[in-house]
């Protein structure tokens, strides 16, 4: 009940916190403008719809033909684009990784063995840790040592959290993953000094007291911290700030919080990640021009890297979509939402060529994924959902957004890790599951710094309850060791697609690929039945150079395309 309460009171925050935001932005009249807007898009929006639902041709037994130009290859898809996020939430951390080095649950150091195993598949470029939201009330000092400072997490189910897993444990799971450090600091309750020793801690090699410390806790050599969250949310559960006010702040973190590991002096430097927007309308605009105009600005003694910006696929808030049980209703709104990441970074990139056009300050979309009801029976406050086809489909298109964006968007952090909101791995005590979104990540591994390459298509829509959606997705890259991947995905739960890919730029010689698909829209991967949603081989047709196969309904598909 208490549960139920806190995390009531969390969600109204929300939708609190970000119409103050908006009213902030303009003395209160622009919500009501952006209301007004709303719904004469709307209604435009329904009119389109309608229209095409109407005029939509039969495209079902059509084969679709797809272009791609290897000749033309664009940016690098940077393989930070695949991050995730695991924060002291519900069951993401304890339970989800941590166990202790005394459970029954086979662990190294206390750390699950069965889910640092499958992570490993993944590659996982970087995980972001505390927080989110926890991370502007985490004192990392409670973390470290013998002696754990036992706290409450406010934010989420008012839990007790006993620091058992903390920075050294924190350093463990990335060694044993094969992970990077996205370290989000405490801009929100704690203070420029607390960071900075923070920093000290896990970086120095010199024989300071922190660093000693820090060899006393087991680990001698400094520690390798890639990237630097100045903050999170700082409009909203990061302290409410203004711009303004925020901007004063990075500017103080960025000076003073240093990283001293010698390896990451000339290369390999830190990345300095500014707190950004958290949505597409015109007050995140504020932001984004604020904090781009500083850095266009700024002087010598401070410097950013990195616009962070967050987006789930939430249709409203608070999030009342079920996570299972749902038709194809539901798939076809969900997927809808989910394409706004197009517009928003599309926005927000313009804003940031304005005052950047050397793309040199990456956006980093590092909260993303589908926010949903949560599970019947579970805590409110953890934010437990399951996961579907769905799902995956979700992740490959906003993937491929990315992927398209590759000149600006370097990096990304999918909410969450395990356990919570849209997971790649679930578990109970000793069982684990991998969910459908699992092997959508495990299938992008090949385009982890690969080079973009553009596709171009014209598959025509589906189209259900008024909702109209484009009918298939696409992207195409080439590995280093010059092979061609290419992603398909078929949006249609209902027909098949034969395509015919032409390539220009190579001669293809033969093809393979697997493809994730599975009898319904809303199917999962359960611990009594974990194969539902899993990667199966396809078979893929080379000849004269053009390669065909038949994509299934509501799949995602990836194959590689040896010249
Ligand atoms: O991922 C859950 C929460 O969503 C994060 O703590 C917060 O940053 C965001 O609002």
């Amino acid at each position: 009940m208490q549960f139920a309460l806190t995390y009531k009171s969390q969600a109204a925050a929300y939708s609190q916190n970000r119409n103050l935001f908006a009213m902030w932005s303009s003395g209160g009249w622009f919500v009501k403008r952006s209301i007004l807007r709303r719904c004469s898009h709307a209604l435009l929006f329904n009119l389109t719809l309608t229209t095409m639902a109407t005029t939509a041709p039969v495209v079902a037994a059509q084969k679709v033909l797809l272009s791609a130009d290897v000749s033309r290859a664009g940016a690098k898809i940077d393989r930070n684009i695949f991050g995730q996020f695991a924060e002291h939430l519900g069951h993401g951390v304890y339970e989800g990784i941590w166990v202790g080095p005394d459970s029954t649950i086979p662990n190294t150091r206390g750390i699950r063995n069965d889910v640092v195993a499958a992570l490993k598949a993944l590659k996982v470029p970087n995980v972001r840790w505390p927080g989110g939201c926890f991370g502007d009330e985490y004192h990392w000092r409670d973390g470290i040592g013998p002696q754990r400072v036992i706290t409450l997490n406010p934010n989420w189910g008012g839990v007790i959290e006993p620091n058992s897993f903390g920075t050294n444990e924190f350093m463990d799971f990335l060694d044993q993953i094969g992970s990077e450090a996205y370290v989000s600091l405490n801009v929100g309750s704690g203070t420029p000094r607390e960071a900075a020793e923070w920093l000290v801690y896990m970086t120095a090699a010199q024989p300071t007291t922190l660093a000693k410390e820090r060899a006393a806790n087991g680990h001698p050599a400094p520690y390798k911290v890639g990237y630097l969250g100045i903050g999170n949310e700082s409009w909203a559960c990061g302290g409410n700030m203004t711009p303004d006010y925020y901007l004063s702040q990075l500017k103080i973190y960025s000076r003073f919080v240093r990283n001293f590991n010698p390896a990451q002096q000339d290369k390999q430097q830190m990345l300095k990640i500014a707190v950004g927007p958290g949505g597409s309308e015109t007050e995140w605009g504020y932001w984004t021009e604020a904090v781009m105009k500083a850095y266009e600005n700024r002087q010598w003694s401070w410097d950013m890297d990195g616009l962070s910006m967050h987006s789930y696929t939430v249709v409203r808030w608070p999030p009342s979509f079920k996570s299972v049980g749902f038709g194809e209703t539901e798939y076809a709104q969900i997927l809808k939402t989910t394409l706004d990441m197009e517009d928003l970074v599309s926005k927000h990139s313009a804003i940031m060529d304005k005052y950047d056009p050397q793309k040199k300050v990456a956006l980093v979309v590092d909260e993303w994924g589908a926010w949903y009801a949560p599970l019947p029976g579970s805590n409110p406050g953890f934010l437990v959902q399951q996961n579907s086809l769905r799902d995956a489909v979700l992740a490959a298109l906003n993937l491929n957004i990315f992927a398209r964006h590759a000149d600006r968007v370097r990096m990304a952090n999918i909410a969450q890790m395990v356990n919570v909101l849209q997971a790649m791995i679930m578990t109970d005590k000793e069982k684990m599951v991998l969910t459908p979104t699992y092997y959508v990540f495990k299938m992008y591994v090949p385009f982890q710094d690969a080079t973009f390459v553009p596709v171009s298509f014209d598959a025509g829509t589906y189209a259900h309850d008024n909702i109209t959606l484009p009918r298939l997705d696409a992207i195409a890259a080439n590995d280093k060791a010059g092979r061609l991947w290419m992603e398909v995905t078929n949006v249609d739960p209902n027909e098949p697609v034969e395509i015919e890919v032409n390539l220009a730029g190579i001669t293809a010689k033969s093809a393979a690929g697997e493809t994730l698909t599975a009898p319904k829209v809303d199917s999962v991967n359960t611990f009594a039945a974990r194969n539902t949603v899993a990667p199966k081989p396809i078979s893929v047709k080379v000849q004269s150079g053009k390669v065909t196969l038949k994509l299934e309904p509501k799949s995602v598909t990836v194959i590689s395309v040896e010249q």
